[in-house]
């Protein structure tokens, strides 16, 4: 087809494209998928003249976990909760930047079917050096009564019952990417008409892959497994074709975003000092997991895949392993081969 007469569909048409495939479907789902597009629209044009105002630097406060909130932080999550509220599919919302949910209790919102998790801007740490960062977002449908305020229990849902999820990274170019059952698709925000258009359909994770993401900077404190599996990233050998390349950035979004598209595997493992690691069960790795899986990949913490962990808690951490499906397999093989030993000698 000649470029001229090529249909480019935005995130909209694409939404109402898949809705027309189920007639008995609500249309609650792409509404919200609209809405999520719309609010990361507005934090897409402030990360992109935030060294033009004010809006660079720290809030002089600290969130639920003890970690300094950044202005856009808290535009982004504005944003996000704000755009819910208004909207018409969500009853209720947690966010990595509020220490409780948020139940919408009004007679529009107190009716709609869904709840919504994210991390408005994940990577915060690089926001001030222009590196790129981004939004997660988990989608479930509530296990409350329609009608009622959400409970907890909406939220402690495990993550393979997420309906949608996705992320938006503010990079060279700002892309939406969600999954749900049927498939992942890539958005880029077009800047000319102000859409997200459909750029990378029925994203698939390659198999295999040649990059491995890890802070190597805690290397002696990982666990013996993953210090072998590092060792393996960095050695050629006849299975792997390795050596791997190394590449971290320090906003997951951004890595885990290049492997997905080129295959490798992030890790974000325990440490000596915080076992359980420093990302979000909820906010970061349930929706990547199911992204992630819904491309043809893998994600666990080291002992269970991350979608089958039952969350206890809202801001709960995981060690994170994810990524193409060969290289996932050679690290947990890693991992079972030094837990064994180190079972036998005590
Ligand atoms: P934050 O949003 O507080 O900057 O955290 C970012 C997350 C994640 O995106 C990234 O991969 C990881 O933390 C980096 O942590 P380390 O600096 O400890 O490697």
């Amino acid at each position: 087809m000649s470029p001229i007469n090529r249909q480019v569909l935005t995130l909209d048409e694409f939404t109402i494209q898949s809705l027309r495939q189920f007639p008995q479907a609500t249309g609650e789902l792409s509404t919200l998928l609209r809405d999520i597009g719309l609010a990361s629209k507005r934090v897409n044009v402030e990360v992109n003249k935030a060294g033009l105002v004010d809006i660079l630097g720290d809030t002089g406060t600290m969130n639920v976990q003890g970690e300094e909130v950044k202005k856009l932080d808290v535009f982004a999550n504005n944003q996000f909760t704000g755009v819910l509220q208004r909207g018409v599919s969500c009853a209720g919302i947690a966010s990595e930047e509020m220490d409780e949910f948020v139940s919408f209790d009004d007679d529009v919102s107190r009716n709609s079917k869904y709840i919504c998790m994210y991390d408005p801007l994940d990577g915060s740490g690089n926001i001030d050096v222009n590196v790129s960062i981004g939004t997660i977002f988990g989608i479930y449908r509530r296990v409350s009564d329609r009608g009622t305020p959400v409970t907890r229990e909406d939220f402690l849902q495990k993550g393979k019952h997420q309906v949608a999820a996705g992320y938006i990274v503010y990079g060279s170019s700002t892309m939406l990417v969600y999954a749900t059952r049927r498939g992942v698709n890539g958005f880029t925000l077009d800047p000319s008409i102000g859409e997200f258009c459909l750029s990378h359909p029925d994203l698939k994770c390659p198999d295999a892959g040649n990059i491995y993401s890890v802070n190597h900077g805690n290397y002696y404190q990982y666990e013996e497994g993953v210090k072998k599996y590092i060792t393996l990233c960095q050695n050629k050998n006849k299975t792997n074709g390795g050596p791997y390349t190394q590449r971290y950035i320090g906003s997951m979004v951004s890595d885990v975003h290049r492997n997905l598209i080129k295959g490798g595997i992030f890790m974000y493992p325990g440490t000596i000092e915080k076992p359980k690691g420093k990302l979000r069960l909820l906010y970061e790795c349930n929706p990547f997991a199911f992204i992630v899986e819904a491309a043809g990949g893998k994600a666990t913490n080291g002992v269970q895949p991350i979608l089958e962990i039952q969350p206890t808690e809202l801001h709960q951490r995981t060690p994170f392993f994810i990524g193409s499906k060969t290289m996932m397999e050679e690290m947990e093989s890693c991992l079972a081969s030094e837990r064994t030993e180190e079972k036998i000698k005590a």
